[in-house]
């Protein structure tokens, strides 16, 4: 990659300046925007962009069910570039029609998949090519983009240009040398052009003091330290237009029809189109919280704070990166033919059953592997037995006759300051006060994951407590406790009580992650939805000697299975095959 001119005015980038308070940071009612990246329309979604979306979603409803102020949840289409216009012309379709039919399914399938989107933006619309030309404008006004000769290998699945470290030679199909990507593997052309760049390298030193002066900014951290590590290195300007020539679809720049807006920065300003650029978006930035997939870090973490700051904007709030899901231990590919179709895992695990196994199983530190028996293991073992047979055992008639939410007895749990060595004054055991004390403090530990973007974990907390209380119930063997005996009626009554407690926590706080498998638990423990925020999750009351208001409520009337269980492919053929 190399300049061939240069020749701007230098001028001081007008950022750092002095900030306005920062609207949404702090205090509550406090504002926030969460965004997905928004999808390449140049194929059907499949379930890395699934994943994406599902992570924002998660975090999006966990903070509206903290009550925590007005929140957004943004996600869309990008529908511009080379590589969409060769898409298009692949299909034998005019562009707009080949982006409306592509940006139809990535909805439709958010649709399906509950994602809780408020806007979803395409950014062929027109508040949005007026966004990205007013921000043009603004890079313009600010004397941060010039005219150069430029040339390098382009990548046009990337959307970028690589610098002569980033290719790498293979031989191709017919054993011919080709260059490639070394990251992605993807052909690189040699592209040579007049281009407007973008003065990124005066934005090394402001990215660095941003990134240093919030140390939680980009999360995971080893992300953190990837994005500081590219910052020791060079920072070449970056080229931020095509000759209209070879990319007619696109924005163009304004003033200037031989030239097409750069695909990256058109979509990146899609963010503040969402808010009102560049008329209202004063209310809800800098409040905006990206997730983002690794391969994307640096359009994120480097192109798109230095080019909100030379306009005059803050950078964003938070940058959640997340890695990637491999089929069988090999990369999603079409040419591989290993592209995994959300809509046929929908149709296979439902809906609930798989947005559970994305978020329990992704770990946004590390790639991820996908496959069916995993998923089917992990759902039946969790969702279907775990989760749905202590509800199942807890409501049924044989053990539940009145169908309510039975009496919690104090002389049969009495609350002790230290459970170690006192178990003879009740019937519970040390054990029941550890389940209590684990329950007790899981909101907690959930809302600590979910604020570290670790949902996964928070996940394994909830499940690790659903095993306790199973133990509590098999512990106790309540089914072998008569009604016919008053302590005994009372005591199972207690185990019931405590179980249902347990349960209504865990419903609560799995709404972020399978919204209908909560409602059904929730409803089925007869909890009204104004009885479903965080602030209501006041867990075992009576044990504090504080009033219940579930205690004596009769339970709600479904009574089917909370979660079905999952059975292979081969085994549903096969049994097909026999009937
Ligand atoms: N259009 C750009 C983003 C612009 S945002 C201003 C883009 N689109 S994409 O469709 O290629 O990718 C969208 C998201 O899907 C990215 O976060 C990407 O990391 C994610 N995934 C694509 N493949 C993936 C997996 N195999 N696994 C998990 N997520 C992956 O990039």
């Amino acid at each position: 990659m190399r300049l061939l001119a240069a020749s701007w005015p230098r001028r001081p980038p007008p950022w750092p300046r002095r900030a306005p308070p920062r609207r949404g940071s702090s205090g509550p009612g406090r504002r926030w925007l969460l965004s997905t990246p928004i999808f390449y329309v140049n194929g059907p979604p499949h379930i890395g962009h699934l994943y994406s979306a599902l992570l924002a979603d998660a975090l999006h409803r966990h903070r509206g069910l903290r009550g925590a102020g007005p929140g957004r949840l943004a996600t869309g289409t990008d529908e511009h570039g080379l590589k969409i216009q060769q898409a298009a012309a692949a299909a034998g379709m005019p562009p707009q029609e080949h982006c409306a039919h592509v940006s139809s399914l990535f909805r439709d399938l958010f649709s399906q998949a509950a994602i809780s989107f408020t806007d979803f933006i395409r950014t062929t619309e027109p508040r949005h090519r007026q966004a990205v030309q007013h921000f043009w404008a603004a890079l313009q006004g600010r004397g941060l983009l010039y005219k150069a000769f430029y040339e390098g290998w382009y990548c046009t699945p990337e959307e970028c240009f690589l610098s002569p470290a980033q290719v790498t030679e293979r031989p191709d199909a017919r054993g011919r040398p080709c260059k490639v990507s070394l990251e992605s593997g993807h052909q690189v052309h040699w592209t040579k052009e007049e281009n407007y760049m973008f003065k990124l390298s005066e934005f090394r030193e402001p990215l660095r003091k941003w990134l240093l002066g919030n140390r939680h900014v980009i999360s995971p951290e080893p992300f953190y330290q990837v994005v500081l590590q590219w910052l020791e290195e060079d920072l070449p300007d970056l080229s931020v237009s095509r000759e209209r020539s070879r990319l007619q679809w696109g924005i163009p720049v304004p003033g200037d029809s031989k030239q097409t807006i750069y695909v990256w920065v058109d979509a990146l300003v899609n963010y503040l189109t969402v808010v009102g650029y560049p008329d209202a978006h004063h209310a809800w930035w800098p409040a905006a919280h990206h997730v983002v997939g690794k391969d994307i870090l640096k359009f994120h973490a480097i192109y798109w704070p230095a080019l909100l700051m030379a306009v005059g904007l803050d950078p964003p709030e938070q940058i959640y990166v997340h890695s990637h899901w491999t089929v069988h231990g090999q990369k999603m590919s079409k040419s591989l033919g290993n592209v995994v179709d959300p809509l046929a895992c929908f149709r296979q695990y439902t809906v609930e059953g798989f947005r559970y196994f994305l978020l329990r199983q992704g770990v946004p530190d590390r790639d991820c592997d996908y496959y069916e028996e995993k998923v089917i293991k992990l759902v039946n073992s969790e969702l279907a037995d775990a989760l749905g047979g202590l509800l199942n055992r807890c409501t049924s008639p044989s053990i539940n006759p009145s169908g309510t939410y039975p009496l919690f007895s104090e002389s049969c749990f009495p609350q002790v300051s230290d459970h170690l060595g006192v178990d003879a004054v009740g019937r519970a055991v040390a054990e029941d006060y550890e389940l209590v004390a684990s329950v007790a403090h899981l909101p907690t530990q959930v809302s600590h994951y979910f604020e570290r973007f670790q949902i996964y974990k928070a996940l394994e907390a909830i499940v690790a407590c659903v095993r306790q209380t199973n133990g509590f119930f098999q512990r106790h063997v309540p089914w072998k406790l008569s009604r016919d005996s008053p302590a005994e009626n009372r005591w199972l009554d207690t185990i019931l009580h405590v179980a249902l407690e347990c349960l209504r926590v865990y419903g609560i706080l799995l709404q972020p992650v399978i919204p209908a498998t909560a409602d059904k638990l929730l409803s089925r423990l007869a909890v009204m939805p104004a009885e479903r925020a965080f602030s209501e999750l006041t867990f075992l009351p009576r044990y504090r000697g504080k009033p219940c208001p579930f205690e004596g409520r009769r339970l709600g009337p479904d009574t089917g299975a909370l979660f079905p269980r999952l059975e292979t492919q081969r085994k549903r053929q096969l049994e097909t095959k026999r009937s």
